[in-house]
């Protein structure tokens, strides 16, 4: 995990139950992880800790968060908190990734490669799970990860954004650390 500079946490009668951690980069916040703990799970506890998260992200003047996150269950909990899936990052070995994966229709906005691997950024279309599974049997993806992001600022409407931050803008996320 890369520096973490803003911290939230929930007490109750002085004992832990829950953090939220993540790093404020220029007027975006990556929220690196959240937790509750587990005895109280579905209380509501982890909601308000995103929206405290957000209040302080705001104040030190983040106009987006975004996050990394597995499909499934731990997804639920950022839809219902207004956060939308923006990208797939799909990590592929190289030797599985067919020459014309360009070309091929699977709306790639940006790519990594490391030594055996490449790290492909996919932009969501409606379906994003659907979206996932073919990505995942055409290319044999070994992880895919959703990004989503949500607009926390004053300037919210496209108008009023820098062409690199629109929604689903792959130059704003360099530094997601997963
Ligand atoms: C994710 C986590 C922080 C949620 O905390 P929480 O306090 O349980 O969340 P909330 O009670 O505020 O949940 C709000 C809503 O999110 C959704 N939700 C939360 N957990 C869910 C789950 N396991 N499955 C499906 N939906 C879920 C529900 O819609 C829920 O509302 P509801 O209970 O009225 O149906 C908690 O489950 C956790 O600590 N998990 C382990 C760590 C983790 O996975 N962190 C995320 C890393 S990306």
């Amino acid at each position: 995990m890369r520096h973490p500079n803003l911290f939230v946490a929930s007490y109750e009668a002085q004992s832990l139950i829950g953090v939220c951690w993540g790093s404020l980069r220029g007027n975006e916040v990556i929220l690196h992880g959240i937790a509750v703990r587990e005895e109280q799970w579905r209380m509501g506890i982890g909601s308000q800790l995103l929206r405290r998260f957000e209040r302080e992200a705001r104040k030190a003047g983040a106009r987006r968060i975004s996050l990394g996150a597995p499909l499934g269950e731990v997804e639920a909990f950022y839809v219902k908190n207004g956060y939308k899936p923006c990208l797939l990052r799909v990590r592929v070995e190289r030797e599985r990734l067919p020459l014309d994966y360009r070309e091929k229709d699977h709306a790639i906005v940006d790519e990594r490669s490391y030594q055996n691997t490449k790290v492909l950024y996919v932009k969501t279309i409606d379906d994003h799970v659907q979206q996932a599974e073919e990505l995942t049997r055409t290319f044999g993806a070994g992880d895919v990860i959703c990004i989503f992001e949500k607009y926390v600022g004053h300037a919210q409407g496209l108008l009023q954004l820098q062409p690199t931050e629109q929604p689903g803008s792959v130059l704003r996320y360099p530094s997601i650390s997963l």
